[in-house]
């Protein structure tokens, strides 16, 4: 079930509607297929919107283009942020689904924080697996109490500690909650970020009335 919208995606129905929708959003190189079986595992029965990268770094896709390792074309981040929540918006509409919670690896996860700064409104939450932070001078947004958890590897060596850090304190003083947990990993994921995400995603998203909007 997957229509024709301004992100080429993946739409997976869930059969739990107390179960807000995942937005799943892949690294460098992925697609809308990469983190289809993490959203099934983080949220089973939740909706899956998995969305396609729409700019190529060569023949990979990602959200946003970027200078160098780490060095972000800011102008291009703002632009496709806001695309990105304009699509999120359109894909509400068509499909019928509540607001999301973003679920972003690398690159997606650091869109999705962007998303968070310059949209605050298109998401519920996140879960930030491996990011840093998007803007060197985000805007004054309002983020008042939305759960925001950031995972990162102790031994990333394509994060540097100080931007997960400044991405962290961002997003508070915009007023979200954030918890900013690292572990023993690199770059790459491993299953104790799963079962986090996992656990994150029951205690702050699942309620059991379905009220979700
Ligand atoms: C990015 O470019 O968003 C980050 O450096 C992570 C990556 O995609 O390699």
């Amino acid at each position: 079930m997957t229509t024709q919208l301004s992100y080429i995606h993946r739409f997976e129905p869930g059969g739990a509607p107390a179960r807000p929708p995942l937005l799943l959003l892949h690294g460098t190189g992925g697609d809308e297929e990469d983190l289809l079986p993490l959203g099934r595992e983080v949220a089973p029965s939740a909706s899956l919107l998995s969305p396609r990268g729409n700019v190529l770094e060569g023949a990979m896709p990602r959200f946003f283009r970027r200078i160098g390792e780490g060095r972000f074309d800011e102008d291009d981040v703002r632009r496709r942020a806001n695309e990105l929540a304009d699509f999120i918006g359109e894909a509400r509409r068509t499909y019928r689904i509540a607001a999301p919670v973003a679920l972003g690896y690398s690159n997606g996860a650091n869109i999705a924080a962007a998303v968070l700064l310059l949209r605050p409104e298109a998401l519920i939450g996140a879960i930030l697996l491996r990011a840093m932070a998007p803007l060197a001078d985000p805007p004054k947004s309002h983020l008042s109490g939305v759960p925001v958890l950031i995972l990162s590897g102790l031994n990333d060596p394509i994060v540097p500690a100080s931007s997960a850090k400044e991405l962290a304190r961002s997003l508070s003083a915009a007023g979200a909650r954030v918890a900013h947990e690292t572990a023993p990993a690199g770059h790459g994921l491993t299953q104790a970020d799963v079962m986090r995400a996992k656990e994150y995603y029951t205690e702050e998203f699942m309620r059991s009335d379905g009220q979700h909007q």
